[in-house]
């Protein structure tokens, strides 16, 4: 149903005014997996065995867990369900050598932070727990409390130290380290003053969604531009001037989040969390979605409720971003948040989206994306 032959006299009209065949460039597209995902039984979770391996050059897996003392949990990765899933991972390797995979932790303790000892006790676990799964990496989430971003001193508490040992002893030992962290710009701030985080991590994921905490119309989840100052680009242009933009990763969410309202149209209540594959059946159900250009995000609406989501039109002016500022790409909030069962026309599509924007060899008009395979023939993918 997505694809659809174009007509030769529509490719060479496009063809003449841009670059037709060029080679995509290095982007990293980091994307997530959720750990608890991997543990529903098979026919409710995304299918690792048949995902296609190139459509991520990263993936990271979300959460290993820690022990309160603050090492990784060695002994719950000797059971099968914890294992299991990570064996799975591991295999995509075959399939693409070049596909990095990333351990990720939700935070660190205090336990952690105490003294060097106990620091070093958890980078060392840390190191183990890599090279025994084979892991490429390790991504360790710092995110700041929503309603109020305030961090501890990073020299006094120890964090400071810590990021500085860990990049060194994973540097040492050939694995990435990166560190992900809230996405709005108040909390930009708060880091920025904290800590030179650039200096310690070979890349930053800034998480830059979830801004709808007012509750205010209209919610946004994650617009480019407007809202206050709660979007991507405030948040984003505060990094930009501090960390080199290479080892910046802009977050993007497949969520969407539902709104109910009351009789005046106002907000009667929290907005519930969706993923993308749930939120995309609920827009096909409206004759048609809309677009805030000033704010570049997607909604739906009716009398009831407001629905915000991330689709391929408020991507595609994300990803303009990462390329104007030159950075060094994506970072999705996840795989199993998509749409891997097809439900609403093509599996996995918001990720095959990126794919194709950051791929030159598609065109892109009128919410097609085109690659043209030869003098005769193209192949277009309607986006939405
Ligand atoms: C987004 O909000 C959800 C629900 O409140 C929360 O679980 C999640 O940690 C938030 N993510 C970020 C990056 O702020
Ligand atoms: C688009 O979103 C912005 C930011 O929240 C809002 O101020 C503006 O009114 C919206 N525009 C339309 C046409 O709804």
């Amino acid at each position: 149903m997505c694809k659809i032959a174009c007509l030769l006299f529509l490719v060479g009209l496009y063809c003449t005014s841009i670059k037709c065949h060029q080679t995509s460039k290095t982007f990293q597209i980091n994307c997530y997996l959720g750990a608890w995902s991997m543990r529903r039984p098979p026919g409710y979770r995304l299918n690792l065995d048949e995902f296609d391996t190139t459509l991520c050059n990263f993936i990271t897996y979300a959460f290993i867990t820690l022990t309160p003392p603050g090492v990784i949990n060695a002994d719950k990765y000797r059971l099968r369900e914890e294992i299991d899933p990570i064996h799975r991972l591991m295999a995509l390797k075959e399939k693409n050598p070049d596909l990095k995979i990333i351990a990720a932790v939700r935070a660190v303790t205090t336990h952690i932070l105490e003294n060097e000892r106990t620091r070093e006790r958890f980078i060392t676990s840390v190191a183990a727990f890599l090279k025994t799964h084979e892991f490429d990496g390790f991504d360790l989430h710092w995110l700041l409390a929503h309603d109020d971003p305030e961090i501890p001193d990073a020299q006094n508490s120890g964090y400071e130290q810590l990021l500085k040992d860990l990049y060194r002893e994973l540097y040492r030992i050939k694995k990435f380290f990166a560190v992900s962290v809230s996405g709005t710009a108040k909390a930009a701030e708060m880091y920025i003053k904290a800590i030179n985080l650039g200096k310690y991590t070979h890349y930053i994921n800034v998480l830059s969604y979830n801004f709808t905490n007012d509750y205010t119309m209209p919610p946004h989840v994650a617009p480019l531009f407007e809202n206050g100052n709660n979007n991507v680009n405030d948040a984003m242009d505060l990094w930009i001037n501090r960390v080199f933009g290479q080892k910046l990763n802009l977050g993007v969410a497949f969520l969407g989040r539902k709104f109910t309202l009351n009789a005046d149209k106002k907000i009667a209540q929290q907005g519930d969390f969706m993923p993308y594959n749930e939120a995309c059946k609920m827009v096909h159900s409206f004759p048609y979605a809309e677009f805030n250009a000033t704010a570049a995000t997607s909604f739906v609406r009716n009398n009831e409720f407001w629905l915000s989501y991330e689709s391929a039109e408020s991507l595609e002016v994300k990803l303009d971003f990462v390329e104007q500022y030159n950075l060094r790409g994506v970072t999705i909030w996840s795989l199993e948040n998509d749409d891997y069962n097809a439900e609403c026309g093509e599996k996995y599509h918001l990720l095959n989206y990126i794919n194709r924007k950051a791929d030159e060899k598609f065109l892109k008009f009128e919410g097609l994306s085109c690659e043209i395979k030869n003098l005769k023939q193209s192949v277009c993918y309607q986006e939405y």
